[in-house]
C-alpha cells in the first residue's frame, strides 16, 4: 500500500458483510411465491468491470438457484473521477424475457448507472428486477434510487480496490481504500 491509499474496508469486513448480504438475498427470494413454486433461477447480472469481485464472492455464498451474466457499462472514460453519462457497451448474452433479474454493482453514487441499466433491462420484458450494491455513497443518490440490498454506506470520497478503479488501476486490491490525489 502506498501513501495515496487509506484502507476504508478491510478484507475480513468485506467477506463478513457479503456473507450477510447473501443471507438477505436468499431469504428474499426463498420467500417469493414464484420461487417457491418453480425454483426458477435468478439471473444475476454483474455490471462490468467493477462488480466482478463482489459478484464472485457473493454468488458462492448463495443457496438459491442462479444463472450468471454480465452487462458492460462505461462511466469514467479517461483519467478523471468525474462521471460522464453512463453508456451500455455490451448487453447480457441470454434472453431476459420473463426473467427474474438481480442486478449487481460495486458502488451506488448518483444512481445514474443503476437507473439507466434498470430501464434498459425493463425494455427486455423482465419479470422482476432487484438491485444489490456493495457500497453506497451517502446522500448523493437521485431520489427514487433505493437498492434492494446494500453492503456498506460510505462517505462521499473516491474509493478504489475490490473492483473499483481509478483510471483502470487498483481493481485487484483485495480491500477498499480511499484514493487521494495528494496522499492525504
Ligand atoms: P453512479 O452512476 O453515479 O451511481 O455511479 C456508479 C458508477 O460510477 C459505478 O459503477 C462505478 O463504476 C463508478 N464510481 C462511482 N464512485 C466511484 C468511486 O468512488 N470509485 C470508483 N468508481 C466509482
Ligand atoms: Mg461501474
Amino acid at each position: 500500500m502506498n501513501n495515496k491509499m487509506k484502507t476504508l474496508i478491510d478484507e475480513a469486513s468485506l467477506h463478513a458483510r457479503i456473507a450477510d448480504i447473501a443471507t438477505e438475498i436468499d431469504e428474499y427470494y426463498l420467500g417469493q411465491w414464484w420461487y417457491m413454486r418453480t425454483q426458477e433461477p435468478v439471473v444475476i447480472i454483474g455490471i462490468l468491470t467493477g462488480a466482478m469481485f463482489f459478484m464472485a464472492d457473493l454468488v458462492r455464498k448463495l443457496s438459491i438457484r442462479v444463472e450468471l451474466d454480465f452487462i458492460r457499462v462505461s462511466t469514467y472514460p479517461g483519467k478523471t473521477t468525474i462521471a460522464k453519462k453512463p453508456k451500455i457497451i455490451t448487453q447480457p448474452t441470454r434472453s431476459l424475457h420473463n426473467a427474474h433479474v438481480l442486478l449487481l454493482d460495486d458502488i451506488l453514487d448518483t444512481g445514474k448507472t443503476i437507473n439507466m441499466v434498470r430501464e434498459n433491462l425493463e425494455l427486455q420484458s423482465t419479470e422482476s428486477i432487484m438491485t444489490a450494491v456493495l457500497l453506497r455513497k451517502t446522500g448523493k443518490a437521485l431520489t427514487g434510487v433505493t437498492p434492494g440490498f446494500v453492503g456498506f454506506d460510505i462517505p462521499d470520497d473516491f474509493v478504489i480496490g475490490y473492483g473499483l478503479d481509478y483510471n483502470g488501476r487498483y481493481r485487484e486490491m483485495p480491500y477498499v481504500a480511499v484514493w487521494s490525489k495528494d496522499g492525504h
